[in-house]
């Protein structure tokens, strides 16, 4: 991903916070990815670390209108994905996609209440609703307005080793090509912290392919 893709992003993720009147906490950890695809209009986010604790984790991210989060599932971290401003699309499947037959049914909670899904529904979310994502549920999500806030609440984050996309191409960082003088420095590029160890060997299992 070019250096000026990141700055771009950055600067209209920042511009957009700052419109809508979302403060970020004080040195904001950034984390900006085009999932390794190479096409950030198409295959990106922007993402804010704003909670990273053992028991659980909160980030605020930003999209634009079609720019999608790529299929993906976790075989730990549950998660409430919420649309904070805009509208978000999500696409939603019971299992692996290429496994599970399209129009499965199961249940997952929108705004605190079961609901049925069909894999591979997609459920638009207004602002201020959220849905409860338990691991194993795959899930795709893309902004289905100009902008798109949204707010992630999870158990414990583990961004390196509890991803699981099904495009078998994707990394959840990307390397950075240096066209420009950088206006923030990434979660990627910090020196190791925390919960930012090497990847383990992937364990498998479920269908999960790991990173
Ligand atoms: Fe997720």
């Amino acid at each position: 991903m070019k250096r000026s893709e990141i700055n771009r992003a950055y600067r209209e993720a920042k511009a957009c916070f700052e419109k809508n009147n979302w403060q970020l906490p004080p040195e904001p950890r950034w984390d900006i990815s085009d999932f390794g695809l190479g096409e950030f209009d198409k295959t990106g986010l922007v993402l804010v670390n704003l909670a990273e604790e053992a028991e659980y984790c909160e980030k605020l991210m930003y999209c634009r209108n079609n720019q999608v989060t790529p299929l993906h599932t976790h075989a730990k971290k549950k998660e409430d994905i919420i649309c904070r401003q805009g509208r978000l699309a999500m696409e939603l499947w019971a299992g692996h996609p290429e496994k599970t037959p399209k129009g499965k049914s199961f249940r997952l909670k929108r705004n605190g209440k079961e609901f049925e899904v069909h894999s591979g529904d997609v459920a638009v979310l207004e602002a201020g609703e959220r849905v409860t994502l338990t691991p194993g549920i795959y899930h795709a999500f893309w902004g289905a307005s100009e902008e798109c806030v949204i707010g992630e609440v999870s158990t414990a984050n583990d961004d390196v080793n509890d991803n699981y996309f099904v495009n078998s191409e994707i990394g959840r960082y990307p390397g950075i090509e240096e066209d420009e003088c950088p206006l923030v420095r990434l979660v990627s590029e910090e020196p190791y912290i925390g919960h930012l160890r090497p990847a383990t060997p992937a364990k498998g299992g479920d269908g999960f392919a790991p990173l």
